[in-house]
């Protein structure tokens, strides 16, 4: 739930110290990426001037989000529930997510967020949409620099203009490289270009 009075240790410690729980796999390359993001969210969310513990939400779902992105498909494959959904390069998210319930976090929002953080989905609430253009912009990533520096500097002003955009970059991805969009991602790109009516 939003705006928790308490929230979840694992949570804290990722907000405050950039920490990720003892059964997280990622590399030095993905740790720095999940900073990145997490910094990114933390920026816009004191812009935003949301409040306390929701700046601690956001920076969270940024440091926690590829949490298990070392992780082989076919172990991640048991840990989500309906999994034939999920393609491998799309398993770490929903996996993610499953593995902070079990570890008792309980904020929907976030487990949201963290589960379809790759492709995005029609319900996403502002928590959603920040980690998707997050994970898309951070600084750290080495293609259409240019173009992602101009999102950052956009973000988190003119918003939906910017999501709209990434959401059509990541399709034409896809596209480019005969890769099929899950129907999600089909739901939020309309969800999108209807302005979330
Ligand atoms: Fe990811
Ligand atoms: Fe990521």
């Amino acid at each position: 739930m939003a705006n928790l009075a308490k929230i979840h240790p694992i949570i804290h410690d990722a907000a405050y110290d950039y920490t990720l729980p003892s059964w997280a796999v990622v590399s030095d390359a993905r740790r720095s990426h999940v900073e990145s993001v997490g910094r990114l969210l933390g920026n816009w969310s004191r812009a935003l001037k949301l409040e306390k513990n929701t700046q601690a939400r956001w920076r969270a779902a940024g440091i926690l989000h590829d949490a298990l992105k070392g992780v082989d498909p076919n172990i991640l494959r048991r840990e989500v529930g309906n999994s034939d959904v999920w393609s491998d390069p799309l398993l770490h998210g929903p996996a993610c997510a499953s593995r902070l319930r079990k570890s008792g976090v309980e904020d929907e929002r976030l487990l949201q967020a963290i589960a379809y953080h790759t492709t995005g989905h029609p319900s996403f609430g502002s928590l959603g949409q920040a980690l998707f253009i997050a994970d898309y912009l951070e600084p750290g990533r080495r293609k259409i620099v240019r173009k992602r520096a101009e999102w950052r500097r956009r973000m988190p002003v003119d918003w939906h203009a910017v999501l709209e955009e990434v959401a059509a970059s990541k399709i034409m991805k896809l596209l480019e490289r005969r890769l099929p969009i899950p129907q999600v991602t089909v739901e939020f790109w309309r969800c999108i270009t209807d302005g979330f009516k």
